[in-house]
This record gives C-alpha cells, structure tokens and sequence, in this order.
C-alpha cells in the first residue's frame, strides 16, 4: 500500500536539511507518496497564511508530515495569527498532535561536544515524552485581572489555569509505558507533585496505568529534581514522561547534554499514528542557504517517521546506522566540526547517508 508524506520544508534552512531527508525516504525500497507544500513564513509569502487550506488538508490527508523548521526575525512584526511558528501550533491542534517524543542522544563520535564529563555522559540514550496539547499552556481561565482577594487585592494580576482531564493523562502515561516496553523497560514519570494539585492527579493516573503495563520498572520524580539528575548523572534516564510545561523544559535541557542541535530528531504522533517530525532546532537564519547546516537531525526525524508513523522498523534503522556510519568516517558539518575530522557541507553530508545508505 502506498504511504502519503506531506512534505513542508518552512523557512530558513529548513529547504536544505528537508530535501537531503526527503532524498534519503526516496532511496528506501518503499512505496511513498511524497508531495510538497508551503508552510511558515514560505506560506505567507505566498498566500498571506503561515498554515494555507491546501497545506492542512494535504498534512491531515498523509500518514506523517516531514517538517523542516519555520521562522525568520523578518515576520517579527506581522501580528501572532500570521507568523510562522502558528503553523505548528495550527498542525499540532489540528492533527491532534499530543504526544512528542525527543530521543537524546548522545554519538560516541561526538562525544566531545557535550559540555558534561564524558563519564557521565558516554553512551547516553534517553527518550523524554512531553504530553503537547494541555497543562497550563492551554489551560483557560487565563489572561490578566484584577486581583480577586489576598494580599494583592485590587492590583492587576497575571494568571493562568494548569489543568489535565483523566484521558489526557491516560494517553501519554501509555506512550510512555509503550516506549519503555520498547527500550530498557524503565519508566520515569515527572511532576511536582509535592506541590500541585495536578501532578497528584497526573500521578495517580500514570499508577493506574501502570497496572496494565506489570513489566516497567515505573519511578516518580519531581521535576526540580529530574532537571538537577539530568545533569548530575542523566543516564539513570531511560524514559522519561512528563507534562507539556516541565517536558518543555526537560526536553531542551536534556538536548543540551548532547551539544550538538544539529543532530536531534522529535517526533509529535496523535492517536491514529499520524505523526509530524522534525529536528529539535529552528530555522536557524543566521546560516540558511549556505551549505552548511546538519541535516541529520531531519534525516534522524525521517527515521523516526519510518518507526513510529510507518511501521518501517527495519528501513528506520538502516538510515540510522547510515548516519552512524557517516560519523565514524569522520564527515561533520561545520556544527559539529572538530580538528582531525572532514568538513563537509549539507548536500555532501546527504550524498554520504545515500552511499552509506547503499552499501548497507
Ligand atoms: P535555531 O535552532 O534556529 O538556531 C540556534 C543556533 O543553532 C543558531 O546559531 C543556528 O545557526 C544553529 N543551528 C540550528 N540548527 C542547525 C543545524 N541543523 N545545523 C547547524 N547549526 C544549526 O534557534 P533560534 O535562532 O532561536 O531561532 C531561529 C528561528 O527558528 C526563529 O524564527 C524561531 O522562532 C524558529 N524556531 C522554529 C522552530 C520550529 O520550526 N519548530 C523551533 C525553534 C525555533
Ligand atoms: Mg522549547
């Protein structure tokens, strides 16, 4: 059966790094239908919408959507339904993208690029699972009042509501037990439960899920905590479940201990397995169009794509020892450049996966 790809490559470098990934999908003996279309600030160049109909329809109509990265300092002015970062927000809700997956992942050959003692990061492999549609970041009532009671009565306060129905809960607490069924069979749920009404809740849930999954290892953390273990010594981390706020932070912080942004896929899947996959990183402006951004974090998300999205386990794999390889030949993009290696730029880098790629 032919798989659809929706294709949107975005601002930036986001053309450069999509067409190498999109080169790599084509190379596999697989039957994809990949169609292109226009999304961020490339859309509203074109059709005064960061998010146009045809490139919504064409996105909800595939069985995954390759992304590249929107943005660019020129759409700063335009007002917020028309920059571009609405379109992942729009492709987010629309798709009912709610669970993300950012695997960190640490490259022996790159080992150097952490900024962590490499014995306490060699070899990491961790996988942090953000719930994405709700928490405070969605959670209404919102905005900014006068302040009902207390001691502030009377002045102007800010504020927002942190809320989880059970089913949200439910569902991302099961990615992430899936996920450990998957890996090393250990689970991590995050919250700050000592403190909040919510992560109680979101505590209890996760138990109860857990009763279904008897073979996981689950632990608790709270999440000040889970950011000081992250950097103290990360590998007592397989899998790690949290909510959007505190997976939004974790996430980063836990792609910093790898160094090199160039090099992190993520993956946002919904419940039907449809998913959007890009790299952790942005447009990255400052380099677009020069040849020299790393585009293996979007090839490692097209493998992801092939995992999660395709049920291509196998083909994902392939193209993830081809980036292994590549890296113990010795190639880097500028990014990841260290003397005694060979710097190539983004096309070369991509001509090197597809010959890796061949001979595998
Ligand atoms: P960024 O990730 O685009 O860039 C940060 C730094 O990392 C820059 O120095 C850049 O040159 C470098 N970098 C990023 N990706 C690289 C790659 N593949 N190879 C080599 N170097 C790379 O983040 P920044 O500068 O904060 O944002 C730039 C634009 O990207 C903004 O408009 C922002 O809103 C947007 N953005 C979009 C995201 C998305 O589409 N999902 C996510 C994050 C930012
Ligand atoms: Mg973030």
């Amino acid at each position: 059966m032919t798989k659809k790809i929706a294709v949107l490559p975005g601002d930036g470098i986001g053309p450069e790094i999509v067409e190498q990934a999109v080169r790599v999908l084509r190379a596999l003996d697989l039957n994809l239908e990949l169609t292109e279309a226009a999304v961020g600030g490339a859309a509203f160049d074109q059709f005064e919408h960061p998010l146009p109909p045809l490139t919504l329809e064409l996105a909800q109509a595939s069985d995954a959507v390759l992304f590249g990265a929107v943005g660019d300092w020129k759409y700063d002015e335009l007002p917020r339904e028309f920059r571009p970062e609405q379109a992942i927000l729009g492709l987010r809700k629309s798709l009912g993208l709610f669970a993300n997956l950012r695997p960190a992942i640490l490259y022996p050959e790159l080992a150097n690029a952490s900024t962590l003692k490499p014995e306490v990061v060699a070899g990491l492999d961790i996988m942090i699972i953000r719930e994405l549609t709700g928490d405070i970041y969605f959670g209404t009532p919102r905005g900014v009042r006068s302040a009902p009671d207390g001691r502030f009565a009377g002045e102007r306060e800010g504020y927002d509501t942190m809320r989880y129905a059970e089913s949200e809960v439910r569902r991302i607490a099961r990615i992430g037990f899936e996920t450990a069924m998957k890996r090393s069979r250990k689970l991590c749920s995050v919250d700050k439960a000592n403190v909040l009404e919510t992560s109680q809740f979101w505590k209890d849930i996760v138990i109860e899920v857990a009763r279904d999954f008897p073979e996981v290892e689950l632990s608790h953390m709270y999440v000040d905590n889970a950011a000081m273990q992250l950097v103290k010594a990360p590998r007592q981390f397989d899998v790690i479940v949290t909510g959007n706020l505190f997976g939004d932070i974790l996430s980063d912080e836990a792609a910093m201990l790898t160094g090199s942004i160039g090099m992190l896929p993520s993956a946002s899947l919904n419940e039907k397995g449809q998913g959007l996959y890009e790299p952790s990183h942005g447009s990255a402006p400052d380099i677009a169009g020069q040849n020299v951004a790393n585009p293996l974090a979007t090839i490692l998300s097209a493998a992801m794509l092939l995992r999660y999205s395709l049920g291509c386990a196998s083909e994902a794999e392939r193209v993830e020892a081809a980036v292994k390889a590549v890296l113990a030949q010795g190639l880097r993009t500028p990014d990841i450049h260290e003397p005694g290696t060979t710097r190539v730029g983004t096309a070369e880098m991509g001509d090197a996966v597809l010959n890796a790629l061949q001979r595998s």
